[in-house]
């Protein structure tokens, strides 16, 4: 089932940075201005001086980190410590493979990393990522049989592709983080984390009284290397009663 259809990538070997994981030794540099060009439109224009100017982007590129996100991931588990002894971790929205890595080198090699994205995941040591739609309905027996046992952290970055309506945008990536809740649920050791990516307001109301009737904390978090300008956070759930 998880190898058919859905896909699923070996894991393999990687040459990777030793020591990179140290998020606080992250600085800013001198500001890099981009010209406009001919070909480009204003907003690449725009993102690519956001990109050549991201202290993030270059330490992710330096370190070997498939992308930005991974310091999010690694600041939260500073500060909450979630991923310590962690045996079975599931991954929701993992391309291109950040969170996975951070997932590897922080807990080891025992640790079972499984996964599933909208797009293909080049191979990563350790984990296995199926690139299916986490809404279809066969996606959660995919993972589960992949887990092969209850898990004890569930991640999810998870976030629908922009359509530039912001109501329409805010609604369809609290759809996702309501799937990915109730996926927890379901897999979820006692004691177990359910860390997820929220839009501002998002886990006001009935989310939020659902995560605090089923674990003993609830916190959320803006992690530094999350943009001020968005309005993504992070709900860190902690403690699943089970
Ligand atoms: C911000 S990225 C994740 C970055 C990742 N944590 C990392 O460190 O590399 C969000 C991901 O969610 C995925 N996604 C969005 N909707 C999805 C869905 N319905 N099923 C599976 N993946 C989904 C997107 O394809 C995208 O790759």
């Amino acid at each position: 089932m998880a190898g058919g259809a859905a896909g699923r990538v070996a894991p393999m070997t990687e040459r990777r940075d030793k020591g990179r994981s140290d998020p606080k030794s992250i600085a800013r540099g001198p500001k890099v201005r981009v010209r406009t060009a001919k070909k480009r439109t204003a907003a690449s224009t725009r993102w690519l001086e956001r990109q050549l100017n991201d202290p993030y982007v270059a330490a992710a590129k330096r370190q070997g980190y498939r992308s930005r996100a991974a310091y999010k991931l690694l600041e939260m588990n500073d500060k909450y410590g979630f991923l310590r002894g962690a045996r079975r971790v599931v991954d929701l929205g993992a391309a291109p493979g950040g969170w996975a890595q951070v997932v590897g080198e922080v807990c080891g090699p025992a640790t079972r990393v499984v996964g599933i994205d909208l797009l293909e995941v080049a191979p990563i040591p350790g984990a296995e990522i199926i690139k299916l739609d986490f809404l279809k309905p066969e996606a959660e027996a995919c993972l589960i049989e992949l887990l092969g046992g209850p898990a004890d952290v569930v991640l999810s970055d998870m976030a629908a592709p922009t359509t530039g309506h912001k109501q329409t945008d805010h609604l369809r990536t609290m759809a996702l983080v309501e799937a990915a809740y109730h996926f927890a649920c379901t897999v979820l050791a006692p004691g177990g984390t359910f860390v997820a990516k929220v839009l501002r307001g998002g886990t006001e109301g009935e989310l939020l009284t659902q995560l605090k009737q089923g674990f003993r904390s609830v916190k959320h978090m803006k992690p530094p290397a999350s943009r001020s300008g968005s309005t993504e956070m992070y709900v860190i759930a902690q403690g699943f009663k089970g």
